[in-house]
């Protein structure tokens, strides 16, 4: 868990430097990964709406629920409090005030677009109908994107503990069984050996047919010889992910199945090995991509090669063909090339990476070839 008072200070601090270099005076948070970030709190995202307004060098000014503001009485840093009760009518009057309060009723303020919603933005507009709003989005990924210890420290717990459930529920695969039956396993694995309940998505359990749809929800198909079985899922530990994908096989499967077992895993080892500071992520795409298409199958890598993982899972960098952003010491992404045959399965291998001054280290380390279970 981040709980370093002096952490948030320093955050708060870098967060000023680089919104008054992307001129912005301010920035207007609700419940996301950016508010978690600055502050350590964790509010749901409500009917009721909640902001939080930073300003550079000044105390943070949260808008909120009376029944919220226990939760801020504690917090390692000062903050200026706007709580409102029930009744809707009354919470107009209460952004107004909080924004009148920090000074930024005519000002250029930040926001998340992927967070803030109509509810939020509404009572924006009404206390501050002569600001600015702008997307604050790149400002905020650079702010958050290079993992300090303590949270590349929750990544590895996160990938601990997602590692560890699988190999408590390997035993229990084998033909018969259902996806919906490994899903639920691997759920209560994952809690039992201490994943914070939110999840950073629900495991995906394919088999056969299924596997070759790279987003496919378990069902109550039961597991049959000569499938394919990919399992991707991830474990949460203070908001950080982790997010991993191994491929297995039931019984006696197709030869031909195995070598593109062994394409894929080439595409995975080659976008590690190029992994390092001042690579493009479209590089790292690249090394991948390249394995599969020299092998014959680029029509069926039908994905970017990763994405960045963190309080999000999925966040920058984007390992994508066209992106050229350069990777920096401190990122986390995931690598997981994959090849898909419609109508006959799929087969994935994601890790989770973090870059360090000279390559990457590799934060999961379960064995990478296909698996026989069962
Ligand atoms: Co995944
Ligand atoms: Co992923």
């Amino acid at each position: 868990m981040v709980n370093d008072s002096s952490q948030y200070t320093q955050r708060q601090a870098r967060l000023g430097a680089i919104l008054q270099r992307d001129q912005f005076d301010g920035l207007v948070l609700n419940p996301g990964p950016g508010l978690t970030y600055l502050t350590g709190l964790h509010i749901h995202l409500s009917e009721r709406p909640v902001i939080a307004i930073y300003r550079p060098n000044l105390p943070l000014i949260l808008v909120l629920p009376e029944l919220e503001a226990g939760k801020t009485t504690t917090l390692p840093f000062s903050v200026q409090t706007f709580p409102y009760g029930e009744d809707p009518s009354t919470w107009d009057f209460v952004f107004q005030q909080a924004f009148q309060a920090a000074g930024l009723t005519k000002s250029t303020l930040g926001i998340e677009p992927r967070y803030l919603r109509l509810l939020e933005y509404r009572f924006l507009e009404d206390a501050a109908s002569e600001a600015k709003f702008g997307s604050a989005e790149r400002s905020l990924s650079e702010l958050r994107s290079r993992k300090d210890e303590t949270e590349i420290n929750s990544m590895r717990k996160a990938v601990d503990i997602a590692q560890n459930a699988l190999q408590e529920t390997l035993p229990k695969i084998k033909a018969g069984i259902t996806e919906r039956e490994v899903a639920s396993e691997l759920v209560v694995q994952l809690l039992k050996l201490g994943s914070d309940p939110k999840l950073p998505f629900f495991p995906i359990v394919a088999s056969g047919p299924n596997s070759a749809n790279p987003h496919a929800n378990p069902t109550d198909r039961p597991l049959q010889n000569g499938d394919l079985l990919i399992i991707d899922w991830g474990a949460n530990v203070g908001g950080y992910y982790s997010d991993i994908t191994r491929t297995f096989t039931i019984g006696e499967i197709d030869p031909a199945l195995i070598s593109i077992g062994e394409v894929v895993l080439d595409a995975n080892s080659s976008a590690r090995e190029v992994t390092k500071p001042d690579t493009s992520a479209s590089d790292v795409d690249k090394a991948a991509r390249s394995v599969i298409e020299d092998a014959g199958y680029g029509e069926y890598f039908i994905h970017r090669t990763g994405h960045g993982l963190g309080l999000e899972a999925h966040e920058d960098p984007y390992i994508r063909a066209e992106n050229p952003q350069l990777l920096q010491e401190g990122m986390t992404f995931t690598i997981e090339p994959g090849i898909y045959l419609p109508g006959r399965g799929g087969i994935r291998i994601e890790d989770d990476v973090f870059v360090t001054p000279e390559g990457a280290e590799v934060l999961t380390d379960l064995p990478r070839e296909l698996t026989p279970l069962g």
